[in-house]
């Protein structure tokens, strides 16, 4: 085997597409600055679907709105870059981001009811997209737009229906399909499926996999629930207080996550096929942002603490395959002979 080149997210054998270094966000408040993204890498290749995970307020959404360069104030990139297709991303003028909108890449919301508008058809709102790009005739646009609804198993009827009209699934999967109409190179999930019950859930996701298997476009899919994505994504990248705390191999980190945060959230979802439990794997919450704590982020909830991780702030070291952001897996701190903790 090859040795990998050292960078704090490996990424696999695809050719780049996405290449995020040391991206830092922080949203101006009253008591000041609060950085919600603190230096995050990410790299995607092409067609690759890597998941990004961790509980509730880590930062997944901004970290996600920094690289779609969709912020607004009172939050702000304070450092890095986005690097897409070779271009930074944070560069770019609002008119040549524009150009890469739905073309190049695409973003699909939390909440379609929020991101599609309430008052025009999906055929509108296809159409509009659509132009902003391109001059095509109401033919070509009404024939695009019913072949994207048809990707996604939705019956071209529906072009002329409200998003209040449809099911809470179906206009994720409009949301989708509209993503979808220029085929782009990265589609860009926020909690895509969070609004929708178990089995719709499953099915949108079975359905996200075969598109993207036959399109070929690449995905970053944000999720609390790790065990959502674990058929689907090639790569993972848990995050916690705004800092990857654990990256690598999807099958890797469920197998034998590295950092005890990754533990905690994989104990908080025990089965994959069994029901949703609250998050009982790791008590306490996380820090504030605007405070956060000196040493370790994690320190105060982990469960294998120890004195210097109250003080030292910890790298992202290697480790069987992975990169974990914690001081028991530093170089000069691992020992071998230590027993693996059994899983349960
Ligand atoms: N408007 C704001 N002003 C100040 N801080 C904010 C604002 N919005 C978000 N934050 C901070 O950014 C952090 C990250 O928020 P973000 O929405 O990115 O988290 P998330 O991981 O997407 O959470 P969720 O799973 O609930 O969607 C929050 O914990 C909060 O401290
Ligand atoms: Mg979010």
């Amino acid at each position: 085997m090859s040795s990998a080149p050292n960078h704090s997210d490996p990424s696999s054998d695809h050719e780049p597409l996405l290449d995020v270094r040391g991206l830092r966000v922080s949203y101006q408040s009253s008591r000041g600055p609060v950085e919600a993204v603190g230096g995050v890498d990410l790299r995607v290749g092409r067609g690759e679907f890597v998941g990004v995970v961790g509980e509730s307020g880590c930062g997944k959404s901004t970290l996600l709105f920094a690289v779609a360069q969709l912020l607004s104030p009172p939050a702000a990139i304070t450092d890095g870059s986005v690097e897409f297709k070779g271009q930074n991303l944070v560069r770019l003028t609002e008119k040549q981001l524009n150009a890469l909108r739905w073309r190049d890449y695409s973003v699909v919301m939390q909440s379609a009811m929020n991101a599609l508008n309430p008052v025009t058809t999906i055929a509108a709102q296809f159409k509009d997209a659509i132009l902003a790009h391109d001059r095509r005739s109401a033919e070509q646009i009404r024939a695009r737009s019913v072949e994207v609804l048809q990707l996604v198993g939705i019956d071209p009827v529906h072009l002329g229906s409200y998003p209040h009209q449809l099911s809470g699934g179906m206009r994720q999967r409009a949301m989708i399909a509209m993503a979808l109409l220029f085929t782009p190179d990265l589609v860009i999930m926020d909690e895509p499926t969070s609004a929708l019950d178990v089995v719709a859930q499953r099915s949108l996701m079975v359905q996200i996999k075969e598109l993207q298997q036959l399109l070929g476009f690449a995905v970053v899919f944000v999720t609390h629930d790790m065990s959502l994505v674990s058929h689907f994504s090639d790569r993972l990248l848990v995050m916690y207080a705004g800092q990857v705390v654990e990256a690598g191999p999807t099958r890797q980190v469920f197998d034998a996550p590295a950092h005890p945060y990754s533990r905690g959230l994989l104990d908080a979802f025990p089965s994959i096929h069994g029901p949703r439990v609250p998050l009982t794997g790791i008590p306490g919450s996380p820090p504030d942002l605007a405070e956060p704590p000196p040493g370790c982020r994690f320190a105060p909830r982990c469960p294998v603490v120890e004195e210097a991780c109250h003080r030292v702030a910890p790298a992202l070291y290697p480790v069987g395959g992975v990169l974990s952001r914690c001081l028991l897996d530093a170089p000069d701190r691992r020992t071998p002979a230590t027993p693996v903790e059994a899983t349960s």
